[in-house]
């Protein structure tokens, strides 16, 4: 790695080939939601019947219409420097009744978004699922159901076929834990059950679909590489305390190791699966889940990093024959002075993102990784619109430099990361949160047939990554 610095100004290269560029999902941008054969995803139909729970009312019908505006957009990730974009394929777009006939308008669209990002040199990450459950198999059980796992499977192996020529890193999930967090145990997301056991079988089938996705694409002998993306919150404790880090121990089994360990070791952490026996939580695990799990280790890492986890020893005891929460073994630790993001209220912490590193490198054999988000959601970024007529979001671009810095320090210390995409390319729809926080390096205006403008941040990434890198003061 070229590391060159000067005693004035401090400069961060990058390897050779490090990918710059960004994340985005199929649902969050596409828009079109009944257009040319697409059925409603679990979104589309929660939006329908429950419009107030999305911010100002917004819901997922156009987003930020990606479909029709898909050669523009790309022409701006060329603008704001991109070499790589993730995006996800919508099942509920490609295989609308989540089984059987694949939906050829579908399959049009994908091949000239895939096409058009190749000739603009910018390769194409794709995810195949983005907490966008069909709802036609939300119908049959969603993640609770083995019929649903085999349809996803499905999917799946439809798509490396479909498009597996050209893409060359595939992710089966993106933050596959949100949804046990949002639907099965803190109602905010649609089916808004609230039951731990409920939420540890869609953890486990989850788990088990990842798996047999990652069989199906060694047996099609894909000219690839495949792996999940993870939302990953390393715990720290209050103190050092053993209570305190018994507590950071148990919150970062359940939030982070659940789905880390199966998916890179190939088996579940032994200490959680006690957890859960001994309060009799335990999913049930069907003969071959545990071998198809073994047998499927992820080529390749996606971290995604926003926030860390503070926690501190449970300082009340909770009352008898309360359904378990994860809450019941530890509680949040607010930690004086911390630094944070007022309009999403997340810590904003860069040096974690170096410690993620060092375990990857130390406990999880340096496999490669890249961190496939990183942002800050800013509500109100009108405010910040400069007489040209653009964004100054002079904070985002702190934001990223600040990240960065560690990642740098991360890769001189060994550490196997491939490249940074940030969240996000262009300001998005975000589930409940619709538009309220923009994330994107393009302004969209909504009130201005989707109008695109690139924000500072924008032009600064385009330097970022045309320099492999950047250079303090
Ligand atoms: C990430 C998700 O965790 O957070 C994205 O992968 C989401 O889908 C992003 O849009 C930002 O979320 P929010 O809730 O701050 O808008």
């Amino acid at each position: 790695m070229d590391n060159k610095t000067n005693r004035t100004s401090p400069e961060y290269r990058f390897p050779q080939g490090f990918w710059w560029g960004s994340a985005a999902s199929g649902p969050q941008t596409e828009g079109a939601a009944d257009q040319d054969g697409r059925k409603p995803s679990i979104w589309d139909y929660w939006y329908s019947i429950e419009p107030n729970c999305f911010h100002n009312d917004v819901g997922p019908e156009n987003t930020s219409n990606f479909y029709h505006m898909f050669k523009e957009d790309i022409q701006l990730m060329k603008e704001t420097g991109h070499t790589s974009f993730r995006t996800s394929i919508q099942w509920s777009r490609l295989i609308p009744d989540g089984v059987g006939d694949v939906n050829e308008k579908a399959v049009t669209f994908y091949n000239q978004v895939i096409d058009e990002l190749l000739a603009n040199d910018i390769e194409p990450f794709m995810n195949l699922y983005h907490f966008d459950m069909p709802m036609c198999m939300q119908e049959k059980g969603g993640w609770e159901s083995r019929e649903v796992i085999e349809a996803y499977v499905n999917y799946a192996a439809t798509c490396f076929r479909l498009f597996g020529d050209r893409v060359k890193h595939w992710f089966t999930f993106n933050e596959p834990i949100v949804p046990v967090e949002a639907s099965y145990l803190y109602d905010l997301h649609y089916p808004n059950v609230v039951d731990f056991k409920r939420g540890a079988t869609v953890a486990h089938h989850t788990i088990v679909a990842h798996a047999k996705a990652v069989e199906a694409f060694k047996k099609l002998n894909v000219d690839g590489k495949i792996g999940i993306i993870l939302n990953l919150t390393p715990s720290y404790p209050r103190s050092q305390d053993a209570a305190d880090v018994k507590a950071a121990h148990i919150a970062d089994l359940i939030f982070n190791r659940s789905f880390l360990d199966p998916v890179t070791k190939g088996e579940y952490p032994k200490d959680l699966i006690e957890i859960l026996k001994d309060r009799e939580l335990l999913p049930i695990v069907e003969p071959g889940d545990l071998a198809v799990i073994r047998d499927n280790p992820i080529d390749i890492l996606g971290v995604n990093y926003y926030q860390p986890r503070r926690v501190k020893a449970k300082e009340q005891s909770v009352p008898a024959g309360n359904p378990f929460m994860p809450e019941h073994l530890f509680d949040p630790y607010i930690m004086p002075g911390r630094k944070i993001n007022p309009h999403r209220g997340w810590e904003i912490c860069e040096e974690v993102i170096y410690d993620i590193m060092m375990d990857i490198r130390d406990n999880y054999g340096n496999l490669p990784f890249f961190i496939s988000e990183n942002g800050m959601g800013v509500e109100g970024e009108e405010k910040f619109r400069n007489e040209a007529g653009f964004i100054e979001d002079d904070y985002r671009i702190e934001f990223i430099q600040e990240h960065l810095k560690w990642v740098h320090k991360g890769l001189q210390e060994g550490a196997n990361c491939l490249g940074y995409h940030l969240w996000t390319f262009i300001d998005n729809w975000s589930w409940t949160n619709a538009y309220k926080n923009r994330y994107g390096l393009v302004e969209v205006d909504l009130q201005n047939n989707y109008k695109r403008t690139i924000k500072k941040s924008g032009r600064w990434y385009k330097t970022l990554a045309e320099n492999n890198g950047f250079t303090v003061g």
